[in-house]
């Protein structure tokens, strides 16, 4: 199969294109190279080193319709990563988040009509459903809304029951959760799932979903405003410094390597023929074994060698307490499984290389 990969240079996208050419297929990169990802030097020598020899790479961004139709020329399926990622620095970022994620996802929905090209694979994300699922003693199934500043100035980080106050039991939130994105990234993530679905409705298009959870692994970018917090971790790690653990390290969350996220969507791309036109379906993709933020410190710091974690009880607004998904789904109908599991996983990443963003000191 020929496949458009977009966003193909980055942490994720570079995993899916050496996993699909190994298995015999002819993936193709359409990548920006954002210096918010790669770096102010953001070149096409940063993105080939990371990606087999022979792979065509276009370096256009998703929102350049002339450019992005060229790239469709002769493909099968389009496995979407373009995005950018992370809470961003400030609300200042949302003009370009919206842009790069939703107006990007709108031109390349609209190129991949006109050139008849019927497959996707989305790469979502859990920060859809917002703060996780939780269990009430009292209430059963409730859905706290954000936590307010007072109480997360108090370091009180758990959420309560909406109805009684009591304190709640955190559990897997399953794909029939309805959204409720809680920053901008989280807002873009979910439109680009809701245009996904217009497009399979409006072309008979088919499309995939897959939500991913935390991803980590080799090749991580290195910590910016728009990394995630393993790369913080491994990032303070690599100059010397203990990571800094926010709140009170008791988030719960589930990492999911990178090989097992680029396996997923070789998966995805395969079953795409067989659904019927106009269908999306979005799966959970996560290793099914919730740890803490905590956890994770300490698992990198142990294996790398370095400063015990250090918890600062400081918070970053837009983030939520827990999230953890229920990934079944995903095992039981395209018959997924992980391979990676967290002490190896992180052992490996404790030592693995990161990607390089433009700074020198991580
Ligand atoms: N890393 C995670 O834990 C995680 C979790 C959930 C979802 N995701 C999703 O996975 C996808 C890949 O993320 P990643 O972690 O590999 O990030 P990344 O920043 O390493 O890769 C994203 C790539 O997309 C490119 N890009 C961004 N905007 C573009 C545009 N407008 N046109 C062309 N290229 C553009 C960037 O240059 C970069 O190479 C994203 O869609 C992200 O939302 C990631
Ligand atoms: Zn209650």
């Amino acid at each position: 199969m020929r496949v458009l990969v977009t966003g193909g240079a980055g942490f994720i996208g570079s995993h899916i294109v050496r996993t699909l050419a190994s298995a015999g297929h002819e993936p193709v990169v359409l990548d920006a190279l954002l210096p918010s990802a790669h770096g102010p030097a953001g070149s096409s020598a940063s993105a080939a080193g990371d990606l087999p020899p022979g792979v065509r790479t276009v370096v256009a961004d998703v929102r350049d319709g002339a450019a992005v139709a060229g790239a469709l020329s002769g493909i099968d399926a389009v496995c979407h990563q373009a995005a950018m990622v992370g809470l961003g620095k400030d609300f200042a970022d949302a003009p370009e988040y919206v842009g790069c994620n939703d107006l990007g996802t709108a031109v390349l929905l609209a190129e991949m009509a006109a050139a008849g090209v019927q497959g996707l694979v989305l790469a979502g994300s859990m920060v859809v459903y917002g703060e996780g699922r939780y269990d009430c003693p009292r209430h059963g199934y409730v859905r706290p809304g954000p936590r307010a500043v007072a109480d997360l100035d108090a370091g009180r980080f758990e959420p309560r029951c909406p109805a009684c106050g009591a304190e709640l039991v955190p559990g897997l939130v399953t794909e029939a959760a309805a959204g409720d994105p809680r920053n901008v990234y989280a807002v873009t993530k979910l439109a680009q799932e809701h245009l996904a679905a217009a497009w399979t409705r409006a072309t008979g298009g088919r499309a995939v979903a897959l939500r991913y959870h935390n991803v980590y692994g080799p090749g991580m970018p290195r910590d910016t405003p728009y990394a995630g917090v393993a790369s913080f971790f491994r990032s303070a790690l690599a100059r010397g410094e203990a990571p800094q653990v926010f709140e009170d390290g008791g988030q719960r969350r589930d990492f999911v390597h990178v090989r097992d996220v680029a396996a997923a969507n070789a998966v995805a791309l395969a079953v795409l023929g067989e659904r019927g036109p106009g269908t999306f379906d979005a799966y959970n993709t996560g290793s099914g074994t919730p740890h803490t933020i905590g956890e994770m410190a300490c698992a990198l710091a142990a294996a790398h060698g370095g400063p015990a974690p250090v918890v600062t009880g400081e918070y970053r607004l837009g983030d939520v307490r827990h999230v953890t998904a229920d990934s079944r789904r995903l095992r039981e109908e395209l018959g997924w499984k992980p391979e990676t599991d967290f002490a190896e996983g992180m052992q490996e990443f404790a030592l693995a290389p990161l990607r390089n963003t433009g700074r020198t000191d991580g």
